[in-house]
């Protein structure tokens, strides 16, 4: 059950110090879940998110028929049902604030005869499905009572599968993942055609439990996938490797307090996540990766991270895909650098748990920070230093509220959330692992 609001003010207080792990990968958690349930027999998963988004996708894929269990910390068994298995389930589906459980589950759902329905919180609620479920309706399977494409709604699954070729409008690792999760059941060759890669997790993890999936490089920027349909998905263990998106925050953290020197273990490095990485060390930021080494199939390392001067930069749109989760925390990092930062090409921010454009926009401003919306880019002006002393309006939004709290780590005047609640939706522990380096949080 989500909490009621909480305000948390961050202040400054001195040097962030120690080593870290930060919680298992998001997206591969869903997905961990989401496989195991459609494999036959039992898969064991290691480090999994246990923040409520991946909470809600394990509630329902076991409404659906598997049979998920926790074992201890971050470990997980799951008896999956087969492709095409999952039984229609007694009760609603809710995802609660995430939208990659929703939209992963309208996929896996719609390869399966049965009705669901979905529904999510006040956020999810006003967040686009259509997109989803237009290649949803090509396969076969249809929506009902979801007049403007919203939840909650029920989704008609197909009886007979059409495997489809599909172009997402928008680059979309969620929409990729839908259509991928529904193609399982299509007989023949499901293809996604996408303009700009975006995270490969599904497909990499489609590999892991034996379906044939063929990547093909598409244009410069893009790929052609290709799912054979009807496999029979062997289970196979997963291990969840630390999130980039989550250690986000301590590194920037780090980077802005002065005299910090923090380490954050085992962090992955899939290179359709590092756009942050790439970005931060354009503007100077010293960050040493030890260690670099694989685990469960991905590049991990240990990011060694001490604070330092940072330059503003201007941020090409075509990294967007790469980073779309870490421009709250970048436009923090670039309040703090010398001179603008201009991120490029962020229309998608308007549809994440909040309007993450306005809501970047309005945490800087009430704090002091020089910012500008010019269509859909962000400019930054940092000043190398920001005032602070402002309330921050999360809108439901965990990286708005972590964000935040960053800056006032780092600010003149302490910076107050509205409601750290939603940060149990991605990292449950955020408060008292920051807390651990040094931070300030009350
Ligand atoms: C995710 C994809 C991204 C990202 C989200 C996780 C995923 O969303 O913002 O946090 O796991 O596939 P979009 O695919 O909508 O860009």
């Amino acid at each position: 059950m989500h909490a009621e609001p909480a305000e948390l003010t961050a202040r400054r207080h001195g040097p962030l110090r120690g080593r870290v792990r930060v919680p298992g990968d998001k997206s591969i958690s869903h997905r961990a879940l989401i496989l195991g349930a459609l494999a036959v027999g039992e898969t064991r998963i290691s480090g999994l998110l246990e923040g409520e988004d991946v909470l809600n996708t394990g509630k329902a894929v076991a409404a659906l028929g598997a049979q998920v269990d926790r074992l201890g910390g971050g470990e997980w068994r799951v008896h999956g049902v087969g492709v095409a298995g999952f039984a229609a389930p007694g009760r609603v589906l809710d995802f609660g604030n995430s939208g990659t459980g929703c939209r992963l589950m309208l996929g896996a759902v719609a390869g399966c005869p049965i009705t669901a329905t979905f529904d999510g919180d006040a956020s999810l609620r006003r967040r686009p499905m259509r997109r989803v479920l237009e290649p949803l309706a090509r396969i076969g399977a249809h929506a009902v009572g979801d007049a403007d494409g919203r939840l909650p709604l029920s989704l008609k699954g197909a009886r007979e599968p059409i495997p489809i070729v599909f172009a997402p409008p928008v680059p979309s690792a969620q929409l990729k993942s839908a259509v991928l999760l529904a193609g399982l059941a299509a007989p023949g060759e499901t293809v996604v055609v996408e303009a700009e890669a975006t995270r490969d997790h599904t497909e990499k993890m489609l590999a892991h439990f034996g379906a044939d999936v063929r990547i093909k490089p598409h244009g410069s920027l893009g790929r052609r996938i290709t799912l054979v349909g009807q496999p029979e998905l062997e289970p196979h263990p997963v291990m969840v490797p630390a999130d980039p998106s989550s250690a986000a925050f301590p590194l920037v953290a780090a980077l802005i307090t002065p005299g910090s020197d923090v380490i954050l273990d085992g962090v992955m490095l899939n290179p359709l996540r590092t756009g942050l990485l790439t970005t931060l060390a354009e503007m100077g930021a010293a960050i040493e990766r030890l260690e670099t080494r694989n685990e469960g199939g991905e590049e991990v390392a240990d990011l060694r991270v001490r604070a330092g001067a940072l330059r503003g930069v201007e941020v090409p749109a075509s990294r967007a895909p790469a980073m779309i989760d870490e421009y709250p925390i970048l436009a923090i990092a670039a309040s703090f650098a010398e001179g603008a930062t201009q991120m490029r090409g962020l229309k998608e921010l308007r549809v994440k748990e909040s309007d993450r454009l306005d809501a970047t926009a309005a945490m800087l401003r009430n704090n002091g920070v020089e910012v500008e919306i010019d269509g859909d880019d962000l400019i930054v002006h940092g000043r190398g230093r920001a005032a602070g002393g402002g309330l921050v309006v999360t809108h439901m939004d965990h990286r708005i509220a972590m964000a935040a709290l960053v800056m006032g780590l780092a600010s003149e005047r302490p910076v107050k959330i509205d409601d750290a609640s939603f940060i149990a939706t991605s990292f449950p522990n955020f408060a008292p692992m920051m807390g651990g380096l040094g931070a300030d949080f009350a």
